[in-house]
């Protein structure tokens, strides 16, 4: 898609329902994000993420998927540790949840561990810029990339996950003009997530997307539908309903 210059979709998706509306609809590619502890599990990130929750989810949506390629999350602590436990945890995402590949985040500081997975004929998607699961090394969710020695630190970060066998890379929270460049740079695909038009897809996360998620919206997020007034307005009525006596009526009742 990338030589032929077709954008590549990305969506996250934790459950069925989702999956199967986004698979019907077309998209190229789901991505069981860790992303799930904070729009679903109402953690304030991404960091208690367990493995067990991360297979649980991505079982989920595998059920609910019959085209496009499923993508599950590596949580934190679930490969930083050491290559053993980051091949074992990959391969818990593959055989108990049902991935076709797996993401982790990092460049040159985890080229050895995507290295080592890719090994296992497991396809590893890496992810640099803004990665959430270093959100106090970075102080908050903060623009990667925008002093020169951070940008050159990335052009070299996105080779090395090349390099070590990744067959996409995220690119999340950089300035356009980098990802631009990543981009041209790589034979691999970027997707994109406040990154910039040039890259070779666009994932972004459900929630945020279907106005579902109102605790925080970064600027790269456009919301496509608020489906928040549409269930609170649904709610409000079935309560309305039966403290009335309105429901059940008859059409809702067994003779
Ligand atoms: O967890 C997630 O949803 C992600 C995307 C934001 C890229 O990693």
């Amino acid at each position: 898609m990338k030589a032929e210059g077709e954008k590549i979709t990305v969506l996250t998706a934790y459950d069925y329902p989702f999956a199967r509306l986004m698979d019907d609809a077309g998209i190229d590619m789901i991505l069981v994000g860790d992303s799930v502890g904070s729009v679903v599990s109402g953690y304030d990130n991404t960091l208690p993420v367990t493995m067990d929750e991360m297979i649980y989810h991505t079982r989920a949506v595998v059920r609910g998927t019959a085209g496009a390629l499923v993508l599950a999350d590596l949580p934190f602590l679930s490969y930083q540790v050491d290559l053993t436990e980051a091949r074992r945890n990959a391969g818990r995402l593959v055989k108990e949840g049902g991935a076709q590949a797996v993401k982790l985040e990092g460049g040159e500081n985890v080229a050895e561990t995507i290295r080592s997975i890719v090994a296992m004929d497991i396809p590893v998607v890496g992810h640099i810029g803004l990665t959430p699961q270093s959100i106090h090394r970075m102080g908050g969710y903060r623009v990667q990339g925008k002093k020169e020695e951070q940008a050159r630190q990335l052009i070299e970060d996105a080779r090395a996950v090349q390099d070590a066998g990744a067959f996409a890379l995220v690119l999340e929270g950089i300035p356009a003009g980098l990802a631009k460049e990543i981009t041209a740079e790589l034979d691999i695909p970027t997707i994109g997530i406040g990154a910039g038009i040039d890259c070779d897809g666009q994932v972004l996360v459900i929630h945020d997307i279907l106005g579902l998620c109102e605790k925080y919206s970064p600027k790269f997020v456009k919301q496509y539908a608020d489906i928040s007034g549409t269930i609170s307005q649904g709610i409000s009525d079935y309560i309305r309903e039966v403290k009335d006596g309105v429901f059940p009526d008859e059409d809702h009742s067994f003779k």
